[in-house]
């Protein structure tokens, strides 16, 4: 199958009441961790691909690797997605090599400047046959919030999605609702919590229309103290629990980006081997044991969080 874009995809995972996961890639090691798992368990899968990973790797590479992924596992639907794309001329150039599915990330910018870039780029996108998410509201990290006045004003306000929606022609809308990126989502001693009473009111004003979540990482304890046994010094490292993104992912969200997990998974591995292996010094092998832990995370999360085993 070639990669293909994520219309389908969406509408299934929408009426299934299951989510896609969007895992992001920055080697080959992730890339056959994530797409090996995704075959075993007959899944869907989103790669993507953020600004600093395609400034890492070269874009070219990274479109190749995951190619050859999907030449190796052609029943497996794989989407190539632009992670964060920051403005127009970043995704025209995913667009015009090889990516299926573009983000345009707008959401610091004012509403109306988000709805003019993003309409932007869904026009060229969609001349080209590659479809977009953008985003309205802000990610925020534990400290960012200063007050709860503030803090209200960076989750996504239902009352400003369907004129987005509708103005722009974006086919998902990434939504803030307490998740953030990385590893250090909550403050230590609080309840993490997201606010899923606005995504219901968002899906009410969106009725069929796929929503995004970013910053879905739940920071595995156990790779944490992996890390932690075995040299690392992750302090208060906190995640989305599990629980919730399921239930996110029953109803309106059809995406949930994951990186902080696979990073955690790809360091536990590969720390854990230098202990234990001081004489070793074939990357072959240490690389090896953070494939494993990759496919291992993914493939729990497919199964446990995403609920998209099987839809193949
Ligand atoms: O959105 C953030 C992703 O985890 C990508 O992170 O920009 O460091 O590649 P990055
Ligand atoms: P995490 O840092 O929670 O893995 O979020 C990743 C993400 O949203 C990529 O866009
Ligand atoms: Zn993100």
């Amino acid at each position: 199958m070639p990669i293909v874009t994520s219309t389908e995809l969406f509408k299934k995972a929408y009426d299934g009441g299951y989510a896609i996961g969007a895992f992001n890639i920055n080697n080959m090691e992730i890339v056959q961790g994530i797409t090996d798992a995704a075959a075993e368990l007959k899944s869907p899968v989103i790669l993507q691909a953020s600004q600093g990973a395609r400034k890492y790797a070269n874009s070219v590479y990274l479109v190749k690797l995951v190619e050859a992924a999907s030449e190796l596992h052609p029943e497996v639907p794989i989407v190539l997605h632009l992670d964060h794309g920051a403005d127009y001329e970043t995704c025209k150039d995913c667009v015009d090599n090889g990516f299926t599915s573009v983000m345009i990330d707008a959401s610091s910018k004012p509403f109306e400047e988000n709805v003019a870039t993003s309409k932007k780029v869904a026009e060229y996108a969609h001349a080209h046959g590659v479809v977009v998410e953008a985003e309205l509201g802000t990610l925020s990290g534990i400290e960012d919030a200063v007050s709860v006045e503030a803090d209200k004003a960076m989750y996504t306000d239902p009352d400003q999605v369907e004129e987005f929606v509708k103005k722009t022609g974006v086919d998902s809308l990434a939504i803030a609702i307490g998740t953030s990126h990385g590893a250090y989502k909550f403050k230590p001693g609080t309840k993490p919590q997201l606010r899923l009473d606005i995504l219901a009111e968002v899906a009410r004003r969106l009725p069929g229309f796929p929503i995004v979540l970013h910053g879905s990482s739940s920071v595995p304890q156990e790779y944490v103290q992996i890390i932690n046994a075995n040299g690392g010094k992750l302090v208060d490292a906190i995640g989305v629990p599990e629980d919730q993104l399921r239930q996110a992912a029953s109803g309106a969200v059809c995406k949930i980006n994951i990186d902080s997990d696979l990073r955690l998974g790809m360091t536990a591995g590969i720390r854990k081997h230098f202990i234990d292996h001081p004489d070793h010094f074939d990357p072959r092998q240490y690389l090896g044991d953070g494939r494993a832990n990759v496919k291992a995370i993914v493939a729990h999360k497919i199964k446990d969080v995403l609920g998209s085993d099987n839809k193949i």
